[in-house]
């Protein structure tokens, strides 16, 4: 299925920070954990998915409001999507909320749809607003337009929202401008999170950089998440026990220049550094990466480039995950490295080994990007040698990247995002 992308006239803005790695407290997870796994529509108590996390009924709990809402099963599910928890769903014709009672603290929202035809209801006239007190992170969202376009058959929507009060009021309104419109949702997740957002005021740069601070009331979501030259990782193979997927990166390289996928050597084990808390991403992030090859002369024509669709009239978080983990690569000036963002520099003199202080040591950097226009836009990160200092090999290498969209005015919602 083609994928069109409307970018006209839009400008670009960056804004290029680049951090040393924050200050956090040390530890793994959060001491606090809540994990709500909410399949919608059914009254099961207890049913596993496929990465063996147990789900339960809404229908059993205290978070389903009293408002007339309709539940349904699926009768010719496509085997292609998982049973858990795209076999049943919960519609609504009218605004339905749940309210889940937590502590305060950051959480990470998973919105699971999987838009089908439902009873009598099509789902193309599935058009919503969805929204968490204050925020509006869908508006108008067709999951079947976005899947469509896509060419997938089910999605997940990922929100970190940083909760003040003691519960989560998650509203489903169906659009009032479409006709026959309904919301629906087949699955709710709410796990906590610790706050891998906030940087410190160490940073590393060209003297342009400057040191980004967060609205406390800012809300994310996760637009990409990839373990750049790895495998795909599941929910239960991530650290901080926050549950998160990671893409293999393949879908989004530009072109035909894949440049080669690495694997960390045997005789190496990747060690955060102290300041460095591995819920940041875990083990297997690092131990695999994407550099440009081995020839110098090729790798001089081409930029390795991954290009990703986002809205556009957004800031955007981009967080780059490094790690040297191949023998010879153990010294400063081997290999030094231009990181691209929207065609801009967003990094030179880029050095893996001068940041993390040796092989196998991972670090990240953080870069908010401005984006102006409406609709849908390209982003581009790329990576091409940077010869400006007599680097000892002409290559540039890239372990993970995430991308997350800045809630603007308590407002997320994209075309269709
Ligand atoms: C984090 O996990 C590692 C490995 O599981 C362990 O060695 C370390 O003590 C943990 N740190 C904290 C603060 O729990
Ligand atoms: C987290 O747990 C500790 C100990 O159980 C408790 O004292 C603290 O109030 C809790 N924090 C929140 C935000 O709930
Ligand atoms: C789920 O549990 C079963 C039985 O304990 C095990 O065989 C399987 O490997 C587990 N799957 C995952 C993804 O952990
Ligand atoms: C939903 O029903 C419409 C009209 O009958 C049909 O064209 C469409 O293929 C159905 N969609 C799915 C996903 O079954
Ligand atoms: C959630 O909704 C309940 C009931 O309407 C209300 O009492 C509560 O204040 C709401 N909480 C938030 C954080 O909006
Ligand atoms: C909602 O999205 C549909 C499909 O793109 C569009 O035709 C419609 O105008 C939108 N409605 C509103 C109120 O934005
Ligand atoms: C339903 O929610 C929408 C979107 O948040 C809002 O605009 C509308 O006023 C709500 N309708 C009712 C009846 O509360
Ligand atoms: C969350 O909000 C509280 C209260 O406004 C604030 O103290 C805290 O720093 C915020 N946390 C984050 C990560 O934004
Ligand atoms: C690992 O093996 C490489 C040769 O492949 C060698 O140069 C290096 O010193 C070894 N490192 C360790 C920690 O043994
Ligand atoms: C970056 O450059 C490429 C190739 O010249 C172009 O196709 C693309 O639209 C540019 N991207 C942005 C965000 O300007
Ligand atoms: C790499 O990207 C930068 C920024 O878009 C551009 O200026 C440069 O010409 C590109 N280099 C190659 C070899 O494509």
């Amino acid at each position: 299925m083609n994928f069109s992308t409307s970018l006209v006239s839009i400008s670009f803005l960056l804004l290029s920070f680049c951090f040393n790695v924050p200050a956090f407290a040390a530890g793994n997870s959060t001491s606090n954990s809540t994990h709500i796994l909410l399949s919608c529509g059914t009254s099961e108590t207890s049913i596993d998915d496929v990465n063996n996390l147990t789900w339960i009924g809404d229908s059993t709990t205290k978070y389903i409001s009293q408002t007339a809402s309709q539940i349904s099963s699926i009768p010719n599910q496509n085997p292609s999507v998982p049973e858990v928890p795209y076999s049943n769903a919960r519609i609504f014709t009218s605004n339905y909320t749940y309210t889940f009672p937590l502590s305060p603290g950051l959480y990470f929202l998973r919105l699971y749809f999987y838009p089908t035809n439902y009873s009598n209801l099509f789902a193309s006239d599935s058009y919503m607003t969805v929204t968490v007190g204050p925020y509006t992170l869908l508006s108008n969202f067709s999951a079947w337009i976005t899947v469509t376009a896509l060419d997938y058959d089910y999605l997940f929507r990922e929100f970190s929202i940083n909760i003040t009060s003691t519960t989560l009021n998650l509203t489903f309104a169906p659009s009032t401008k479409h006709p026959n419109a309904f919301a629906f949702i087949n699955g709710i997740e709410i796990v906590s999170s610790p706050d891998i957002f906030s940087i410190s005021t160490d940073y590393y740069g060209d003297g342009t950089n400057k040191v980004f601070s967060y609205d406390q009331g800012m809300a994310f979501q996760t637009m990409y998440r990839l373990n750049v030259g790895g495998q795909s990782l599941s929910p239960s193979e991530d650290s901080g026990n926050m549950y998160r997927s990671w893409e293999n990166d393949q879908n989004y390289i530009f072109g035909a220049a894949f440049g080669v996928a690495n694997q960390k050597d045997p005789n190496v084990t990747i060690e955060y550094p102290p300041n460095m808390p591995q819920y940041i991403a875990p083990f297997d992030v690092y131990e695999t990466a994407r550099s440009m090859g081995p020839e110098p002369k090729i790798n001089l024509q081409y930029n390795l480039s991954w290009i990703l669709n986002v809205d556009a009239g957004f800031k955007y978080l981009v967080r780059l995950h490094f790690c040297e983990i191949k023998y010879p690569m153990t010294k400063i000036n081997q290999r030094v490295f231009f990181i691209y963002i929207n065609n801009q520099t967003a990094q030179n003199q880029f050095d893996v080994i001068l940041y993390s202080g040796g092989i196998c040591i991972p670090i990240y950097r953080d870069y908010v990007i401005l984006t102006s226009g409406s609709g849908q836009m390209e982003m581009w990160v790329a990576l091409h040698p940077d010869l400006s200092t007599r680097t000892q090999y002409f290559d540039a290498i890239l372990n993970g990247l995430e991308v997350f969209k800045m809630s603007t005015v308590e407002n997320l919602a994209g075309l269709h995002y």
